[in-house]
């Protein structure tokens, strides 16, 4: 595989096992994230798969940043075939909207939303007949609304909206956008929403099929949205819950 893939948030949870998957394909990946030690550790675990993976310290919530791995990426890899947008954050803009302050808001939106934005209008031309973008949302944003996280469900709804979209202003480029709504995921994010180990153990055990969903579970579904077997999916929407939203 020759395909050049870019991966947000990279350092950690789905976004370093999607990361390593296409690596193990061959692919080479460059991976964003802000931790540098993460960041590294991850580049020096790649070292013995089929293809690369190369770290890149960005915040994708600020677009000078973004920009300015654009600029550095394309003069050594001049294209992209995959696109991930899966940073996110969930620790701020917490509880009744009433706690939530406009600080947090943005920052909420900036990382999980507008990092998109951002991210795809900068590798606009890099795009070629037959990349796919996949973009991260959450059941929260279609499906279920917790009470205590209205800034970021509605950022996962904007996240579903945004790569319908997408889809369409794409399609004719043969760009295809779909966009994944993961149930929980056991990654640190996850564990650090349930606030402790035995609350989150609860919640894990009363997952229908007993368990939450792992990273690799949904960098396999990455995967497949973005080679060509999924040739005719674009602008779908995705759930990856192993049923938690049947009931
Ligand atoms: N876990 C779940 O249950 C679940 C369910 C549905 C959807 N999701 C979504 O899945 C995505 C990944 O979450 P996860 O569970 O894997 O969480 P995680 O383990 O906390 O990973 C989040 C990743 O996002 C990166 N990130 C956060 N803010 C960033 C920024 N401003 N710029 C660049 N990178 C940033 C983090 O890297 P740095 O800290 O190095 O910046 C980290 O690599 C998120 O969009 C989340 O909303 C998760």
């Amino acid at each position: 595989m020759d395909k050049v893939v870019i991966v947000t948030g990279a350092t950690s949870g789905i976004g370093q096992e999607t990361a390593r998957y296409f690596a193990e394909k061959g692919a080479s990946v460059l991976g964003l994230g802000r931790s540098k030690e993460r960041g590294e550790s991850l580049e020096r675990s790649s070292k013995e798969l089929l293809g690369s993976i190369t770290f890149y310290q960005v915040d994708v919530g600020k677009e000078n940043e973004v920009k300015k791995f654009v600029e550095e990426f394309k003069t050594t890899y001049e294209k992209v075939d995959v696109l991930f947008n899966n940073a996110g954050v969930a620790d701020v803009a917490i509880g009744p909207l009433s706690r939530v302050s406009d600080d947090e808001w943005d920052r909420l939106f900036q990382t999980n939303l507008k990092s998109i934005y951002y991210m795809v209008n900068h590798c606009e031309r890099l795009f070629n007949k037959n990349s796919a973008i996949v973009n991260n949302a959450a059941i929260v944003g279609t499906l279920k609304y917790p009470s205590a996280l209205p800034a970021y469900s509605a950022a996962k709804a904007g996240v579903v909206a945004l790569s319908k979209s997408l889809a369409i202003r794409y399609a004719k480029r043969k760009i295809r956008v779909n966009v994944i709504s993961p149930g929980p995921i056991d990654t640190p994010l996850a564990r650090k929403l349930y606030g402790s180990e035995e609350v989150f153990q609860t919640a894990f055990q009363q997952h229908p099929r007993g368990s939450f969903g792992s990273p690799l579970e949904i960098a396999k579904v990455v995967y497949f949205l973005s080679s060509e077997d999924a040739s005719y999916i674009n602008g779908h929407n995705l759930v990856v819950d192993g049923g938690y939203t049947l009931s």
